[in-house]
């Protein structure tokens, strides 16, 4: 028997006052998997991720992690759950200081020990943090603050990560080593990412699968590779 997905979304809606802004979407991705959800500015893939994570109450459909129904659990108990949510912008607090916001992540697990442990795994997985150690969050570059946010993130040691785009104003160069990070992550650890981009083209390179929403549907899906080479869906949906 195939291993049950560890991410499944089933038919999932929700809305703004009168407005829909997810329509039934569904989605499975398997343990270990990294899969892009991409679209439009107003698609609905931030909604999408914040309806995984209970931040949007949801009108119907279901969230399921390692077969577990979240979708009426407290947003701050997903974590046990083993489900972390990097927000656009990655929110971290800028009056704390880089190893400060990196504690927080693992505060609700840890013995001082683990979290000794933890910190220097995220100092070697992002060497300027460690430079940086000391000065508040809010003196950090974009770059900086966006590898921040993520290894505050890891922290918890989640199995599913999402991201909401975590290259948003930032360059290239560093666009790149966060996604071969991510790449990395997931060859050493078995972490699920959810990646949502609007770079299109970077996150189908990293990615298995991607999920194209288009108001508030999931338009197109399948493999990262059939995605990049269909060109009528790249030329409607993605814009390259
Ligand atoms: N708090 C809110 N109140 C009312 N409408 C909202 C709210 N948040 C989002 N929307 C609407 O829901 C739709 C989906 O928004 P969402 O932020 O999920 O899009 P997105 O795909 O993340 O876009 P972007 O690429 O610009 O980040 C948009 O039409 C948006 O205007
Ligand atoms: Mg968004």
């Amino acid at each position: 028997m195939p291993e049950r997905p560890i991410l499944q979304i089933e038919s999932l809606s929700t809305s703004y006052g009168a407005v829909r802004a997810l329509d039934s979407v569904s989605m499975s991705v398997p343990r270990g998997g990294i899969c892009a959800v991409l679209g439009a500015n107003g698609a609905g893939k931030t909604t999408l991720l914040r309806s995984i994570s209970g931040l949007k109450r949801v009108d119907s459909g279901r969230v399921l992690v390692n077969g577990q129904d979240l979708t009426r659990t407290p947003a701050e108990r997903h974590v046990r759950h083993g489900l972390v949510h990097v927000p656009e912008g990655g929110g971290v607090i800028v009056e704390l200081t880089v190893e400060e916001n990196l504690h927080l992540g693992a505060l609700w697990r840890s013995g001082r020990r683990e979290r000794a442990v933890l910190l220097q795994q995220m100092f070697d997985l992002f060497p300027p943090l460690l430079k940086r150690r000391s000065q508040p969050a809010g003196t950090l570059s974009g770059g900086e603050r966006q590898m921040l946010a993520i290894g505050r993130a890891l922290m918890a040691r989640p199995q599913v990560l999402l991201l909401d785009e975590p290259s948003l104003g930032l360059a290239p160069l560093i666009t790149r080593q966060i996604m071969q990070t991510l790449h990395d992550l997931r060859a050493a650890t078995g972490l699920t990412v959810v990646l949502v981009e609007q770079n299109a083209r970077s996150a189908l390179s990293i990615t298995d699968h991607g999920f194209v929403l288009s108001q508030g549907a999931v338009a197109v899906h399948g493999t990262s590779d059939r995605l990049l080479s269909d060109d009528r869906m790249r030329h409607a949906y993605l814009g390259f």
